[in-house]
């Protein structure tokens, strides 16, 4: 046996290095007490910023250029600070109510204005599609939908349902491409379900042409009472735990020869993805299913296809969303964050220049968003 062929075998044994998944009980335990030291630097260094350090962004974008690279191709299991993220949790989204207040009904004048808000494009808060040539936000959000309408196969008629559908930006784009489409729209933040029942009542936006209904609830205990042609979801399976059970819930919803399209971030790496500072400050439970795990849950639904989306396309829409925050300071600080304003700044920018570099790392090729295209199993 050559070494190069040794080495898988071998790295079962070694903590830290390799697929987690291959470990031998001490290694994976060691490993585990690993991540928690990373994770516990991770968490120091936030919580620095947070109090007041202030780190130049161009060092503390060449420390996460410098670390992240290594942690992905060579330690992935240190990604993954909790024993959660490694598994499937019990009922399908987590500490939902905990994750409106820390993340989705924060003041929506700064969300709006940190995500953008034109006249069709509706604020929306998942990637946009850079690499078709966008000029700017709004086109590669238009580019992003446009992609989507695509590979779901949306015809007029057809009735959608957005599981957890934002502001409703994704709604109202395809109900303005379609004039018999019709969108039922479900999402759990009150605030943003505000926005959308304002809209409704808009002569000017596609959610008052009576085409769009609206339920404010949690998509664990989602019923609706007609099943839908199409099912689509963009940026909520971070706080999903549980696939299988989700994946039941959606195929449940699905009328028999429909499909469902979900956008989610991913990481190509052995295992998923979490961290200390995100699940404590900003998406609660918050997790990054590996690329493999959605077609691996094939119960009540099966995948027919997917797409890798490079992660560049999140890391200029999250600098986007910075500049934005950043120049928005000065009509957004008297808002009422719970806190302290200037903690508050800092919080949110260690969120999006974290986020937003850690895209960018190994040229967008290991964190990126998964596309996944599904019907009945
Ligand atoms: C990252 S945002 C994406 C929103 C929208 N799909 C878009 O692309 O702009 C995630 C959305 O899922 C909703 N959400 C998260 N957990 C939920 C839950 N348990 N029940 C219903 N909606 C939920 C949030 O309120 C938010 O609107």
């Amino acid at each position: 046996m050559t070494s190069a062929n040794a080495f898988p075998t071998l790295q079962k044994y070694l903590p830290i290095t390799g697929d987690i998944n291959l470990k031998t009980p001490i290694a994976y335990k060691a490993t585990r007490g690993a991540a928690r030291v990373v994770d516990a630097l991770q968490m120091a260094l936030a919580e620095v910023y947070i109090n007041g350090l202030e780190i130049p962004d161009s060092v503390f974008r060449s420390m996460i250029h410098t670390s992240m690279p290594i942690l992905f191709k060579h330690s992935p299991g240190l990604l993954a600070p909790y024993d959660w993220v490694l598994e499937e949790s019990s009922g399908i989204a987590e500490s939902s109510r905990e994750l409106m207040k820390v993340q989705y009904d924060r003041p929506q004048a700064m969300l709006n204005r940190m995500l953008g808000d034109w006249d069709v494009i509706y604020p929306k808060y998942s990637t946009g599609f850079w690499q078709n040539g966008a000029a700017n936000l709004e086109e590669a959000q238009r580019h992003m939908i446009d992609q989507v309408i695509e590979r779901l196969g949306i015809t007029d008629g057809d009735h959608i349902l957005d599981f957890g559908c934002g502001w409703g930006c994704v709604p109202n784009y395809i109900l303005s491409k379609f004039p018999n489409v019709r969108f039922t729209g479900l999402n759990l933040s009150h605030e943003q379900c505000e926005y959308m029942r304002h809209k409704m009542q808009d002569p000017n936006s596609y959610l008052s042409s009576g085409r769009f209904t609206l339920y404010e609830g949690d998509l664990n205990e989602a019923q609706f009472d007609e099943k839908f042609d199409k099912i689509l979801s963009i940026g909520v399976f971070c706080h999903v735990g549980n696939l299988t059970n989700a994946f039941q819930k959606l195929a449940s919803l699905l009328r028999s020869g429909g499909k469902v399209f979900i956008h989610i971030i991913t990481v190509r790496i052995p295992n998923h993805m979490s961290s200390g500072f995100t699940h404590k400050y900003i998406f609660p439970h918050g997790r990054y299913w590996n690329y493999d795990a959605v077609p691996h849950h094939n119960r009540d639904l099966k995948t027919i296809d997917r797409w890798y989306m490079n992660g560049t396309n999140y890391h200029k829409t999250l600098t986007d969303w910075l500049e934005r925050f950043d120049a928005n300071q000065e009509s957004i600080q008297h808002l009422e964050y719970g806190m302290d304003y200037a903690k508050f700044r800092r919080l949110w920018r260690f969120y999006l220049l974290l986020l937003g570099t850690i895209f960018a790392t190994c040229d967008g090729e290991y964190n990126g968003n998964g596309q996944y295209l599904m019907v009945h199993a």
